[in-house]
C-alpha cells in the first residue's frame, strides 16, 4: 500500500489569512512597504545584474516586483496560496516561488551560491530564527549579503509594549512591559471579530538573541539601522504623536556577511 504523507503547513503560516494579506499588499506593497521598507531594502541589498536573491517567507513576493529585472530571484514561503498569487503576477522568467517550511532542516532548492538572502517582516512570525539563519547561511556564499528586516523588537512586543501619555510631561512615551523573555503571542488577524478572528502567531526574542544566532551559524553582522514611520498626525495632540513616532523606531534591519 503507498503511504501519502500529507504536508502539514506549520502553524505560524499565514495560509488561514492569505486572501486578507494578498488584498492588502497588492502589486506593490502596503503603506509601510511603499513609503519605509522596500525602497530601503533594494538600497541596503544593492543588487545588480547577474546577482541572485533568496528571500524567505516571501508571501505573494512583493519585494520581487521590486528589484531590478537582470537578478535572479527564488521566493520560499509556507503558505501555499500566497505562493500561488505570486506565481500569478510574476512576469520575469528569472523569478521563481516555492512552498517550504523554514522550520524544516531543507529547503526544495539546492542552489548554494545566492550573493544575497532576505527575510522581510516576517522573523517575527518564525518560532526559531537560528533554523532560517541556517537556511541563508547554507544557501549563501561566501561574502553573501543577508539583509533582515523585522518589527523592532524592542519597542513592539505584542501585549507587552503600548503607548501612554504623560500629562505633565505632555508627551506620548513608549511603556515596555516585557523584553528579555523569548515570547510566543497569538495575534488576532481581524480584532473586530474577537474569538472568531483567525489567529497569526507572533514570536519575541530580544535583539541579543538574534546578533548571538547569526554569529554562530557564521555571519558577521556589517549594519544596523533603526527605521521610524513616516506619517504625521494632524490635530492637538500632533506635535506629541510626531515626536514620539519619530523616536520611537517601528521597524529594524540587520545586515549580515557570510564568512
Ligand atoms: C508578514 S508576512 C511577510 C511576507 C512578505 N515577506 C512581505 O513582506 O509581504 C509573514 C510570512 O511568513 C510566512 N511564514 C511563517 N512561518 C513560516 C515558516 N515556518 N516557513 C515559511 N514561511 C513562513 C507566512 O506564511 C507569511 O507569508
Amino acid at each position: 500500500m503507498t503511504q501519502h504523507r500529507k504536508h502539514r503547513s506549520p502553524k505560524s503560516s499565514w495560509q488561514p489569512v492569505h486572501q486578507w494579506y494578498n488584498d492588502l499588499v497588492g502589486e506593490k506593497g502596503h503603506y509601510y512597504h511603499q513609503h519605509v521598507i522596500l525602497p530601503r531594502v533594494v538600497e541596503l541589498l544593492k543588487m545588480k545584474d547577474g546577482d541572485a536573491l533568496l528571500d524567505l517567507a516571501c508571501g505573494q513576493g512583493v519585494l520581487s516586483r521590486s528589484l531590478p529585472t537582470d537578478v535572479e530571484y527564488v521566493g520560499v514561503d509556507a503558505a501555499r496560496s500566497l505562493i500561488e498569487a505570486a506565481q500569478k503576477q510574476v512576469e520575469n522568467p528569472k523569478h521563481h516561488f516555492v512552498v517550504g517550511d523554514l522550520m524544516k532542516p531543507a529547503l526544495s532548492t539546492t542552489k548554494s551560491d545566492f550573493t544575497h538572502a532576505s527575510i522581510i517582516l516576517a522573523l517575527q512570525n518564525i518560532k526559531d530564527p537560528k533554523r532560517v539563519f541556517q537556511h541563508a547561511a547554507e544557501h549563501l556564499r561566501k561574502g553573501g549579503k543577508f539583509v533582515i528586516v523585522l518589527n523592532h523588537p524592542a519597542f513592539r512586543i505584542p501585549r507587552q509594549s503600548s503607548w501612554g501619555v504623560d500629562e505633565t510631561k505632555k508627551t506620548q512615551y513608549r511603556r515596555i512591559d516585557r523584553y528579555m523573555t523569548p515570547m510566543e503571542i497569538p495575534i488576532q488577524a481581524h480584532p473586530g471579530q474577537q474569538q472568531r478572528s483567525t489567529v497569526t502567531w507572533s514570536y519575541h526574542f530580544p535583539l541579543s538573541t538574534y546578533f548571538a544566532e547569526l554569529a554562530r551559524v557564521g555571519f558577521v553582522v556589517t549594519g544596523f539601522e533603526e527605521w521610524s514611520s513616516d506619517k504625521t498626525s494632524q490635530g492637538k495632540a500632533a506635535k506629541m504623536e510626531n515626536r514620539s513616532r519619530s523616536e520611537i523606531p517601528m521597524f529594524a534591519a540587520i545586515v549580515a556577511e557570510k564568512r
